[in-house]
């Protein structure tokens, strides 16, 4: 989806690190804060499969530790800062089927590559921000934190609950020191991450990806705009957030699901 709306330089001078800016949600956020003037820096374990809009590209797999730290380090010794960080990396490769089918290992990875990841980044970023008195924070969660749903996505919901609770405790730490920090949790977006997951659920039930996407969508309770959410919806909002006309936001988790969540 081309969106033009945002040639608006307000983030002119700011230094994004969009972790999994590669694709999907990601690479939509990372296009959407360089329209706006940031300078971008993405980090993924596979080169962009296609055009970098002028992205610094960074490769490194953020879940191993012993990478994740000389590549911040190194990212904060040459470009001096970073501004805003988006942890958008996420996803799950646990089977569905509920809690029989879920090994440690599938909890571990989950857990991981949700939360443990995310939170190391902002380790490492965080000192240069609290330096500065000045910084934004956004993780990725998902309405999957707040709607579980046992049939497929039970490890990785409970570690983006984890994240949406973790994000809340560090706005309490750091807001007063001038570090904002929000959640973003999306419902169903259409990404090709997306797309092979209702394909594997597809197959998995012997039925067709259209049937399997109803399902999903079903399991969340129906989607009352009736479609999924495309990235650029998700990086809008993420546009919003970190731009100073969010300057008093802090703590809150925005869910982004085209009306999914049915509590208040
Ligand atoms: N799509 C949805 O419907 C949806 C809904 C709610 C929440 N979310 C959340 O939104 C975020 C983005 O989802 P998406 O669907 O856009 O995902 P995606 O298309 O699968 O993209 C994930 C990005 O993260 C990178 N990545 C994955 N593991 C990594 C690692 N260990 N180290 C560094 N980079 C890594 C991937 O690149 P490489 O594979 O090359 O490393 C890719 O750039 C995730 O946190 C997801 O949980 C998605």
């Amino acid at each position: 989806m081309e969106n033009n709306q945002n040639n608006n330089s307000e983030l002119k001078g700011k230094v994004a690190l969009v972790t999994g800016g590669t694709k999907g949600i990601g690479k939509a956020i990372a296009d959407r804060l360089g329209q706006a003037g940031a300078t971008v820096i993405i980090i993924a374990r596979n080169g962009p499969v296609d055009n970098l809009y002028g992205h610094h590209f960074i490769q490194a797999d953020l879940v191993k530790a012993e990478e994740a730290a000389p590549v911040i380090a190194g990212i904060l010794q040459k470009f001096g800062t970073v501004d805003i960080l988006i942890n958008n990396m996420g996803g799950s490769s646990s089977p569905s089927g509920g809690f029989s089918t879920l090994t440690d290992e599938h909890w571990e990875n989950d857990l991981r590559l949700n939360l443990l990841a995310p939170a190391r980044v902002d380790r490492e970023v965080l000192p240069t921000m609290l330096e500065k008195k000045n910084g934004v924070i956004i993780h990725i969660s998902s309405v999957s934190g707040i709607i579980p749903i046992w049939e497929s996505l039970g490890a990785y919901a409970v570690a983006k609950a984890a994240l949406i609770n973790y994000s809340k405790s560090l706005s309490k730490e750091v807001s007063s020191k001038g570090v904002r920090v929000l959640t973003v949790s999306p419902g169903m977006v259409k990404t090709e991450t997306m797309s092979n997951y209702l394909q594997t659920l597809a197959d998995e039930a012997g039925i067709t990806i259209e049937d399997s996407t109803d399902a999903a969508m079903k399991s969340l309770g129906g989607i009352p705009m009736g479609r999924m959410a495309n990235p650029e919806d998700v990086a809008e909002l993420v546009g919003y957030l970190v731009s100073p006309r969010a300057s008093y936001l802090s703590g809150a988790n925005y869910i982004i699901d085209g009306g999914t969540n049915p509590t208040v």
